[in-house]
């Protein structure tokens, strides 16, 4: 079927050099994008005649329309312009500010929602066979592949881009490696969310230590931490609010909390000029008192502070003096103020790590801050599927292939070969892979941050 038509009305002229943008793939005579989905949760199908696969695969952001005409379909102007009509956005056009301008995402979208030939519903939910599989909770897998993905979760197999390892395996190595904990005593682990990282840690570390503790606050996560770790004699689950639990009981030497902070309590600080103290909520009052008792920085009347962030780490502290070793990792930048993100159901908040450091210091701790991309030494200058094409390959495997999903877990053009195989994935035109340093992956370890502490003597 020959969908495109002639009616585009735009100054496109011969001298324009158009790229096929990532989040549309060609696979065979198939042309498969994505521009609508965030607005309105649809892909686009459109089947090509050979012609215009010709000059789609042409299009390179190099080729000038006039050379694909003269060289590949004398038809090349009529078809880019068809296409650039039906799907307005597809197309780059280095270089070119017009187009640049023009061209707009949003725009792309809200044409792309009024159409209906060829769209197929997008799925949305994660792919319950990949849960069966894998043997977990359904709720906990879905909640950490579709809302809350974690770096740990997307490194929770090996992968080329951590070195052929595992999150949670080379933590572990690099914590002996720094020497930061000598791989005895007891782990306790804060925010354990499915289980797969304490299970790549144990894996690496089950010899050496005496016992591995969870402390998690989410029923739905317990099932899953517990399902992901019964091999496990050490394991023992602490089912409790990091905020309130009286962590006197426990002596660990080494502790853990990976991208948990973020989910803690905020106040707002600097308001006492403008609202009386009853007019201030309570997170509010005690993010004031927190910046001066320890004399922390404000930046803007009315900025955020990581309440909860820092109230755990004074909780922490005790244990730290005690001779553990505390590994406190999540999202945010050294001097910005937290930053609200939404996400389904919930909000989180970046951390600003100067006002842990400040606090930490101010305990009495050592205290030392890390890029977690350098701490666990990821391999940044890897090329990895971006999200356009990984969202894009997916809908097509769902709705094309009898296959399952494609996990959310980063894939290296030689990962993505191994699973698909040789030949599928060469059937495939346009797949973008982009270096691990830029938000390539669908989350890059670049943001993120480690905090280590460590008693002073
Ligand atoms: C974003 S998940 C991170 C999970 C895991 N560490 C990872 O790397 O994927 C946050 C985890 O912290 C837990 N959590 C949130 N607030 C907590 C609290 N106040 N006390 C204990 N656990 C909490 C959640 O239940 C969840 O397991």
């Amino acid at each position: 079927m020959y969908l495109l038509q002639k009616s585009y009305s735009a100054q496109l002229s011969g001298e324009h050099r158009p790229l096929l943008k990532s989040g549309s793939i060609v696979q065979g005579n198939q042309l498969f994008t994505l521009y609508g989905k965030k607005e309105n949760g649809s892909g686009v199908v459109l089947e090509l005649n050979d012609a215009a696969l010709n000059v789609v695969r042409s299009l390179n952001g190099q080729n000038s329309i006039d050379h694909l005409s003269t060289n590949v379909d004398s038809n090349a102007l009529e078809i880019v312009s068809a296409l650039e009509d039906r799907f307005p956005g597809i197309f780059d056009y280095p270089g070119d500010d017009v187009f640049e301008k023009r061209k707009k995402f949003a725009e792309a979208a809200s044409r792309l929602s009024n159409r209906h030939a060829g769209e197929v519903e997008l799925e949305t939910s994660s792919s319950l066979t990949n849960y069966h599989q894998k043997g977990m909770s359904g709720e906990a897998f879905s909640q950490f592949e579709n809302i809350e993905t974690t770096v740990s979760h997307m490194f929770r197999e090996p992968r080329q881009a951590l070195r052929g390892k595992t999150f949670g395996a080379m933590l572990a190595l690099r914590v002996k490696e720094e020497g930061l904990w000598d791989g005895t005593g007891s782990v306790l682990e804060i925010g354990g969310g499915t289980g797969y990282l304490a299970r790549e840690f144990l894996a690496e570390t089950s010899r050496s230590i005496e016992s591995y503790s969870i402390l998690d606050i989410s029923p739905n996560l317990h099932q899953s931490q517990l399902a992901e770790l019964s091999d496990f004699d050490q394991f023992e689950l602490i089912k409790a609010d990091a905020l309130i639990f009286d962590f006197s009981s426990l002596s660990p030497s080494f502790i853990l909390s990976n991208e948990v902070i973020a989910d803690f309590s905020v106040g707002r600080v600097g308001l006492s000029a403008q609202f009386s103290e009853k007019e201030l909520e309570r997170e509010d009052r005690d993010a004031q008192q927190m910046v001066e008792r320890y004399g922390l920085e404000v930046l803007e009347r009315g900025q955020l502070l990581n309440l909860g962030a820092i109230s755990l780490i004074e909780r922490l502290a005790p244990l730290v003096q005690a001779g553990a070793t505390a590994w406190i990792s999540e999202y945010g930048g050294e001097f910005e103020p937290p930053r609200r993100v939404s996400l389904d159901g919930h909000a989180e908040h970046s951390i600003q790590f100067s006002h842990l450091l400040r606090v930490s210091e101010a305990l009495g701790l050592k205290v030392e801050l890390f890029k977690m991309s350098d701490f666990l030494d990821f391999d940044m200058e890897k090329m990895v599927l971006d999200v356009p094409s990984f969202e894009v390959l997916n809908f097509w495997i769902r709705s094309k292939l009898d296959r399952e999903s494609l996990a959310k877990l980063s894939w290296t053009e030689a990962e993505l070969r191994e699973e698909m195989g040789e030949d599928l994935l060469s059937s495939i035109y346009n797949l973008n892979y982009s270096s691990m340093i830029n938000t390539a992956c669908h989350l890059t370890p670049e943001l993120f941050y480690v905090l280590i502490l460590r008693s002073q003597n």
